[in-house]
């Protein structure tokens, strides 16, 4: 499978960031931050993440 990388300074796939929001309850962008390395180089990902975590949530609570 191709993995979509959404942070490039810390080499972070969706597939990861994913996987943690689905695996940790009420996940906040820090913590994104936090367990993946994730939007801590450069930072510019950081909106990305954000949008991603907002669509993860929004599908689990649909
Ligand atoms: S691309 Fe994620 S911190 Fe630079």
């Amino acid at each position: 499978m191709e993995e979509n990388i959404i942070c490039h300074c810390m080499d972070v796939s969706e597939h990861e960031i994913v996987y943690t929001i689905k695996n940790n309850e009420n996940v906040n962008l820090q913590d994104i931050m936090t367990i993946t390395g994730a939007g801590r180089g450069c930072g510019s990902c950081i909106p990305e993440l954000e949008e991603i975590l907002k669509r993860e949530k929004e599908k689990m609570n649909s």
